[in-house]
């Protein structure tokens, strides 16, 4: 065998260690507001952790075969917050898994007690400044990427949110001047303590 056919497996596992996490963490949750870039930075961070990734929304729209602006026109928030609370349970029985909650998750009490009560998770608030947000999910709307029921209502469900996803969070990491990549070394930074 060649030193560099030895060699590589090694430096594979070295790659993989440095990119784990304590062993007391089995599932990372974002929390955090419409824009605050949830579901890119926990594809990405699944990705380099080598875990799972899975979205709250996606998820609800493959159990429903709807999707969420639809469900919203169709049978209201109140339905949305039922099918996310499901969606939800059933997913955090999950190990090596990345999950980004909907904005609105952290709304229902049930949801908060649920993530609070699940062992072994750690829960990473992505902030940013309303005008950010905002921004962020406009231009989203406008590439026909991402369409948002409730933006329109993004200040004042802002304020009343910040607080609950504050409470949850284990981590908190601002996100405003930081690409996808730097969001992803910042969260794995506080994960590793
Ligand atoms: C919502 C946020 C959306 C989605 C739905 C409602 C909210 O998820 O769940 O449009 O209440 O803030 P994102 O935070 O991924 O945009």
């Amino acid at each position: 065998m060649s030193t560099s056919a030895t060699l590589e497996p090694m430096a594979e596992m070295m790659d993989e260690m440095a990119e784990s996490l304590p062993t007391t963490i089995d599932r990372v949750v974002l929390t955090g507001f419409m824009g605050s870039g949830k579901t890119t930075t926990g594809r990405l961070l699944a990705e380099q952790l080598g875990w799972n990734f899975r979205d709250l929304d996606s998820e609800v729209e493959r159990r429903e075969g709807r999707t969420v602006p639809q469900i919203f026109a169709e049978s209201g928030e109140a339905e949305f917050r039922r099918l996310e609370s499901a969606a939800l349970a059933s997913l955090l029985g999950q190990r090596r898994l990345v999950l980004a909650l909907g904005g609105g998750a952290p709304e229902v009490l049930g949801n908060r007690l649920l993530l609070e009560q699940t062992p072994r998770t750690a829960v990473v608030y992505l902030q940013a400044p309303l005008e950010t947000l905002v921004e962020r999910c406009e231009r989203a709307a406008e590439t026909g990427e991402t369409e948002r029921p409730l933006l329109g209502e993004a200040e004042t469900r802002l304020r009343r949110r910040h607080p609950l996803y504050d409470r949850l969070a284990d981590h908190k990491v601002t996100t405003t001047a930081l690409d996808v990549e730097q969001v992803c070394e910042a969260v794995l930074v506080k994960l590793r303590g």
